[in-house]
């Protein structure tokens, strides 16, 4: 059909989700997150496996219901085929390839990183085509030159820790609890961020760095609760304040580089930590000083979710691009 009624899984990681585009429309998009790693300081990729199991009927059920829909109505089954956690991603993958033999409808296999940049594309206002996304999430970090749905370039990636992994390694060091991006950025709105100096991961191109930073606040917290154990008690908002004005400066040098490099001015942002207040006001002011128009989609698809695997399968519907039952998870998938 010319406007299919498409079910996306999403089960790369620690999220269960599942949406219902019809038409590129999204009817629904239900998550469900995974409280069990908590108490771990980060995700568990066996306990993640089994939470998927657990969660994926619920969350597809209430998806079609949210929709209004039912499965006999489905013209395709899309799912995220990676990068991500193996076992996460079979528990999706053998769902979907499941569903789709079951219902004798196509199959479609969702990169995770496109996924996150084609979530752009899900309500107004769209960027159009050439345009630089800045991926930023707990697993990637990445620029990428977005040329249409189907042709996209990484010119640039993270060489060690994700931009997520540098806020939560750090937000771990100042005792916040995980995942400790959001905590962080909490605490940094009440902080001095010129008040402590950490070193910009300086790359060569367009590529990042963050494991510098982390072993920087590390020996700098050592020496100095080792002559006030208060230290970081005493001094918590402008830690927080100063280690993300420190994230924020390596992001933007590099997209900024990249920017004046390809000539292009619409810049977007992906991924969970496009929800960092400082990033965002970065980001605003350097657009302004550079005649850039900013994209950031809503929160709900900065995150892990399933709407932007729908999305992209979409296009890939519409390019006829299809997977089939031999298609498997491949947790290394490139862009
Ligand atoms: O995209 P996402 O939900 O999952 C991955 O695919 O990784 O991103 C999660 C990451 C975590 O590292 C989390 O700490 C970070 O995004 N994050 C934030 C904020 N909100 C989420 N980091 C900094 N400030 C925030 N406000
Ligand atoms: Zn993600």
């Amino acid at each position: 059909p010319e406007h299919p009624i498409i079910l996306a899984i999403e089960s790369s990681c620690d999220d269960t989700g599942a949406a219902v585009l019809a038409g590129g429309q999204l009817l629904s998009n239900v998550v469900a997150t995974q409280k069990v790693h908590e108490q771990y300081g980060g995700v568990v990729p066996e306990l993640a496996s089994r939470a998927h199991q657990q969660h994926m009927l619920p969350v597809v059920t209430a998806a079609l219901k949210q929709a209004g829909l039912t499965k006999a109505d489905l013209d395709a089954v899309a799912v995220t085929q990676g990068p991500g956690l193996l076992g996460s991603l079979l528990v999706g993958g053998m769902f979907a390839k499941t569903l789709a033999l079951a219902l004798d409808k196509p199959l479609l296999a969702v990169n995770h990183m496109r996924a996150h940049i084609l979530a752009h594309f899900i309500r107004d206002p769209k960027p159009a085509f050439p345009f630089l996304c800045l991926t930023v999430s707990g697993g990637h970090t990445q620029l990428v030159v977005v040329k249409s749905a189907m042709e996209m370039d990484v010119i640039g990636q993270t060489i060690d820790d994700a931009a997520g992994e540098a806020f939560d390694k750090t937000a771990k060091l100042l005792g916040l609890p995980y995942p400790g991006g959001p905590h962080l950025d909490k605490l940094a709105r009440q902080g001095n961020p010129e008040r402590f100096t950490f070193p910009v991961g300086a790359m060569p191109g367009y590529d990042f760095s963050f494991s510098g930073l982390k072993t920087a606040v590390l020996y700098f917290l050592k020496k100095e609760t080792a002559a006030n154990p208060d230290f970081v008690p005493e001094n918590l908002a402008d830690l927080c304040a100063s280690i993300q004005h420190t994230i924020v400066a390596t992001l933007l040098r590099q997209l900024r580089r990249a920017a004046a490099d390809t000539g292009l001015t619409q810049v977007a942002l992906a991924g969970g930590v496009a929800a960092n207040s400082g990033l965002r006001t970065a980001l605003e002011a350097e657009a302004a000083a550079q005649g850039w128009q900013v994209f950031i989609p809503e929160f709900q698809f900065c995150t892990d979710n399933a709407a932007m695997v729908a999305m992209t399968a979409h296009f890939q519907y519409e390019a006829g691009d299809f997977a089939t039952q031999l298609t498997s998870p491949d947790p290394r998938l490139k862009l």
